[in-house]
């Protein structure tokens, strides 16, 4: 097929521009807030590719509306903004930016962790305000750190990079996944002597708990009333993962209570709308999903989003392709001259 026509949702940095102009044309929509889904529909109609972001969201309606769409490129590791099935159903590839972000995104966690625990933004409005009147042994405290326990639910590779540096902080780590026991929990408990329990056990043992699970109909709310009510009363709940994994509402009720220390929130239910309670509270950390926003990490990203347009549309299977099954529609609607008979696709979160 002739040049590919790419819609950019976001800005494309110099570098990637260089090395989509070559085989693509392409429209900039630079944004700070979500598109409306008719604004989308009329930017994508006429296009075959689009680098989209978690705020972008690819409904059915969207995707029937848009027939000429072949290629979703998410700039991103979590893709529950797309509609996979229907994408499949249509030969719509559907990529993410996995492996690139997991530092980034750990030393978020970590830094909420920190803030919640020891108050560093309470205690900046602190000074600031000009309420400091000196030393006093029992100012501003919170719970320790060293040899405490860490749960972290969902053991990916964020999980396992926020668990490597709980482990240089002196915690003790716990942790649930979803998948089967295999040789990773055997590799988790060898180096870092992580011990992998069940979804109750960790509540009650956790003195800080951070969320590294993908957002799907089997994480919706998996934190809910009754999860926080088995907390430890000094509990540290972290969210750098997706918002609709808490129940926002029963974790205001929770913190409002003062049932536990605080939280440490990157992520929203309704991103970027916020329960006014939310941000009156003193014991929260709210930051607005920033997880990955390092310089060398977003540029990452965005030139995996890049080579995942260019590899599809030259006939070669995209690194990050999330629904192999939609390949063979894929190519039979671009006729690709080169197709990769042997995919082994790598997918993951
Ligand atoms: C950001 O939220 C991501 O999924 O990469």
């Amino acid at each position: 097929m002739s040049n590919p026509s790419v819609l950019v949702l976001g800005n494309l940095l110099d570098e990637a521009a260089e090395i989509l102009k070559v085989s693509a044309s392409f429209l900039e929509h630079p944004r700070e807030n979500a598109v409306a889904e008719a604004k989308l529909i009329e930017l994508l109609k006429d296009r075959d590719a689009v680098i989209s972001e978690p705020l972008d969201h690819f409904s059915e309606t969207l995707l029937d509306r848009c027939p000429k769409l072949k290629i979703i490129a998410n700039r991103a590791v979590g893709f529950d903004n797309i509609d996979l099935e229907q994408a499949s159903a249509r030969g719509i590839l559907v990529t993410n930016t996995p492996g690139v972000l997991d530092a980034a995104t750990a030393d978020l966690a970590m830094a909420l962790t920190l803030a919640v625990a020891r108050r560093i933004v309470e205690a900046d409005r602190y000074v600031r305000d000009g309420k400091w009147q000196g030393f006093q042994s029992d100012l501003m405290l919170g719970p320790d750190l060293y040899g405490k326990t860490l749960g972290v639910i969902g053991m990916g590779r964020i999980g396992r990079a926020f668990a490597e540096r709980a482990r240089a902080f002196g915690l003790k780590v716990i942790y649930c996944r979803f998948s089967a026991r295999d040789e990773k929990d055997d590799q988790l408990k060898q180096i870092l002597e992580a011990e992998r329990v069940d979804l109750e056990t960790l509540l009650e043992d956790s003195d800080f708990i951070s969320l590294h699970c993908p957002y799907n109909a089997d994480t919706h709310h998996l934190i809910g009333a009754r999860e926080l009510s088995r907390m430890k009363p000094q509990a540290v709940l972290v969210n750098t993962a997706r918002g609709r994994i808490i129940d926002e509402t029963a974790l205001v009720k929770h913190l409002e209570a003062g049932n536990i220390f605080g939280a440490g929130l990157d992520v929203f239910e309704n991103e970027p709308a916020l329960p006014d309670r939310l941000k009156k509270l003193e014991n929260v950390v709210l930051t607005p999903h920033i997880g990955s926003a390092c310089f060398d990490t977003r540029r990452r990203m965005t030139m995996l989003a890049v080579e995942s347009i260019k590899a599809a549309f030259q006939g070669d299977l995209p690194k990050h392709l999330l629904n192999p099954e939609a390949w063979e529609k894929f190519k039979e609607r671009t006729a690709c001259p080169n197709p990769n008979p042997n995919p082994n696709p790598n997918r993951s979160r």
